[in-house]
This record gives structure tokens, C-alpha cells and sequence, in this order.
């Protein structure tokens, strides 16, 4: 794709992946690519890259810095973040401008030492610190620390010349794109994408990304373009991801929104499970909730949680099977638990034959995620019969009132 300059003097170097589908291994399902964005910062007197590309990619990048004349002359190479999908091409390009030195946050030296080995002896490391300013003669990177997100080294990079953020994953997206602004792609896929991405990678670092808007709106710095390393660029309305961000990491609804209220995901071995799952599902829409219904062993449950991320209920049922759940509802509680999404409301169910085990296995995958559970969950034996259905509405009317009363 096309040199894009960003702002005056700040080019987008990166490149696109049309056709990554899968993200940090397969936990992360990528259906619309993503894109690796390096930033070509050019002032008066020196020039910065900030960040590079994934190392495939390397060759699109050094293209790119070759058409503006600045292969072999950066002066700093900026390293937001050291996780490969960013720093992948940094020794190709210390090899073509071996003069560059390395600004990076005091806990990216280690990673970046390991990723590269011996390729590394001889660079010119700098560490800073939130505050600490690289002047490039009229245009200056001042760099803020921001751990844990989402890696302890991750920091962003801000030019006040230009109100530009370059946050690196943060307020980023996985979506592949010809275009590389929030005013030429349709916003709710976009939006849709931005959510995917926190549900998927920032929700466990909630508390830090509340604390670290807090941080940035007190600093007083003034932001009309978010430049993010995956995806599209904020320019048309920064504040509709930022605001974002805040519903996400508080947990705090937003009126208006239309997303469900419910998320209902079961597996199902003969069908009695995925009954009780239907009537719950039912139950639940004629109490007024919008809700959705997924069989996990037919749906992707990286999707699944970017749905959770604004729901109020989450209801998970499962068969018994040697005591426990069918594995195919592991990912999905495994990820719960280390996601712990806030706010949440929750509930357990499933049929068994001889013997259950697999809801009060559900209720405590839930509450380790943080995810407050009504009851001990609903277990039924073999074929649930029209009395044992009814319990399946009142476990739905059960979770009606704990959210009622919770005023959600
Ligand atoms: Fe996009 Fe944490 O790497």
C-alpha cells in the first residue's frame, strides 16, 4: 500500500497483511488481516522511525523508507513495543542504517537483547521514561511509559507539534484495509474490529488502561490523531475510541447501545444441553433481553468474547463428560479466566447421564474469572422433561432479577 503522510512530516510506513487469520497463535481469530504500522517521523534537522513491521513484512518497509530517501540515514529507530509483529524488522534495519540509535522503555532492552542475539552487539540503546523528549528540530517525540499495555515494556509516543498519539497496540484494530483513516471505512466494523481487539488483548489490564486515560487527560495533552500500530488511523473522532476505552475498562454501559444484553454458549453431546440452552435463550428474550445463542463447537470463541466484552450476562452450559466439561468449552473458560471481563453476571447449566460434574465446574471456571455467578448452576439429568425446562426459565427470570436489582 501507498506512503500515506499522516500529518506534516509524519509518514505511514507500514504494511498490510490481508491475510493473516490467526493472532498470538490461535487465540485470536484475525477474518479481516490486520496491518503493522511504522511511522516515519522527519523533522528539521534528524528522522525517527517509530516502530517497524513484522519480519515478514521487512522488505514492504525498507520500500517504503527507500521511496523518501530515508533508508540509510534514520537517525532513531523508536521502539514502543518489542512483540515481534513490531519489531521483527528492527536488525534488517539497523543493518541499513547502522548509525540509528534505539529509544525504547527500560524493560524493552532485555526482550529486544533475546529476540535478536548477536545481531544487537554494538547498538546504541536509550532508555526513557515518561516525559523524556527526542527534539528532531521542530517536530519532538515525547515518549509515556505504558506497562501492561499491553506488555511491560509497551510505551507510547507523542508529538506535540502535530497532536499526534502513537500508541502502538493500544486503541488499535485488526482489520486489513486499502485505506488507512477512520473517515474512509465504515465505522461499525470498525468499531466492531476496536472492541474484538480489547476483549481479546487489553481486558485484563482494565485497571491500567482506566488509570492510564486518567494519566493522559491530566497531563493536558492535546490529541486530534490517534495512530495506533494495527489498523486504522483516528482522525475523524479520536474521542469515539477513547470514550470507548472508557466504557470498556469500567465496565460502564452506554445508552443506546444495541449489542446483547446476553451471551448464552453451550456444547451439546445428544442434544439435551443445547434444549436447555434454547429455553434459556427464550426465556431470556421474552423477559426483554437481547441475547445471543452460540453452540462453541460451531463458533469462533475469539468472536464470542468480543461479545462478552459489553454484555451484562454470561451463561455457559455444558454435558458432562468423564466428570468435567467437553474440552470444546475449555478455550473459552480458560481465556474467562485469565480475561476476568468486569461487570459481569453469570450462570451455569448442563445435562448428565450417570453422573454430572460439569456445571459446578462451569460456575468455578466463571467466578475465577471474576464473573459473579448465580447460584450452583442448573444440572439435569438425562432428557430434561417439561418440569425440568421450567427450571430452565427460572434460571433465566433468576438471572433477570440479579440484574434487575443491580439496576442493569
Ligand atoms: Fe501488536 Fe503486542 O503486538
Amino acid at each position: 500500500m501507498a506512503i500515506v503522510e499522516v500529518k506534516s512530516g509524519v509518514y505511514w510506513v507500514g504494511a498490510v497483511d490481508w491475510n493473516v487469520r490467526h493472532f498470538h497463535g490461535v487465540t485470536y481469530t484475525t477474518h479481516r488481516g490486520t496491518t503493522y504500522n511504522a511511522y516515519l517521523v522527519v523533522g528539521d534537522k534528524y528522522r525517527a522511525l517509530v516502530d517497524t513491521v513484522y519480519e515478514p513484512f521487512t522488505d514492504v518497509l525498507v520500500a517504503h523508507l527507500e521511496a523518501l530517501g530515508a533508508l540509510e540515514n534514520l537517525d532513531y529507530v523508536v521502539v514502543n513495543h518489542v512483540e515481534m509483529d513490531h519489531s521483527g524488522a528492527l536488525p534488517r534495519i539497523k543493518e541499513l542504517s547502522p548509525q540509528a540509535k534505539i529509544y525504547c522503555s527500560p524493560r524493552a532492552v532485555e526482550p529486544i537483547k533475546k529476540h535478536f542475539g548477536s545481531r544487537t552487539d554494538g547498538w546504541d540503546i536509550t532508555t526513557v521514561k515518561t516525559g523524556d523528549e527526542l527534539d528532531l528540530g521542530g517536530k519532538t517525540i515525547r515518549f509515556i511509559e505504558a506497562p501492561m499495555l499491553h506488555w511491560p515494556d509497551s510505551m507510547f509516543s507523542y508529538i506535540p507539534e502535530e497532536k499526534l498519539l502513537l500508541p502502538n497496540d493500544a486503541f488499535g484494530q485488526h482489520l486489513a484495509s486499502s485505506q488507512r483513516f477512520d473517515d474512509e471505512v465504515e465505522n461499525s466494523i470498525l468499531m466492531d474490529e476496536a472492541a474484538k481487539y480489547y476483549a481479546n488483548i487489553l481486558l485484563p489490564f482494565n485497571s491500567l488502561v482506566e488509570r492510564k486515560l486518567k494519566e493522559i487527560a491530566e497531563m493536558g495533552i492535546e490529541i486530534d490523531t490517534i495512530a495506533p500500530s494495527h489498523g486504522i488511523i483516528w482522525r475523524r473522532d479520536p474521542g469515539q475510541i477513547i470514550t470507548a476505552y472508557q466504557k470498556w475498562s469500567t465496565g460502564v454501559e452506554t445508552p443506546g447501545r444495541l449489542s446483547p444484553d446476553a451471551v448464552v454458549v453451550f456444547d451439546t453431546m445428544y442434544g439435551s444441553t443445547e434444549k436447555m440452552a434454547e429455553v434459556i435463550t427464550e426465556e431470556l428474550a421474552i423477559l426483554g433481553y437481547r441475547v445471543n445463542l452460540y453452540n462453541i463447537g460451531k463458533s469462533d470463541y475469539s468472536d464470542i468474547i468480543r461479545e462478552i466484552l459489553e454484555a451484562k450476562a454470561v451463561v455457559v452450559g455444558s454435558p458432562t463428560l468423564n466428570n468435567g466439561i467437553l474440552h470444546s468449552m475449555s478455550p473459552l473458560l480458560d481465556a474467562l479466566k485469565g480475561l476476568k471481563p468486569k461487570g459481569k453476571i453469570g450462570a451455569a447449566f448442563g445435562s448428565h447421564g450417570w453422573r454430572g460434574g460439569a456445571v459446578s465446574q462451569i460456575a468455578g471456571s466463571l467466578a475465577e474469572g471474576g464473573i459473579e455467578v448465580i447460584g450452583d448452576g442448573l444440572a439435569i439429568p438425562w432428557i430434561p422433561s417439561d418440569d425440568e425446562l421450567q427450571e430452565c426459565r427460572n434460571l433465566a427470570r433468576e438471572l433477570d432479577k440479579v440484574l434487575k436489582a443491580k439496576g442493569q
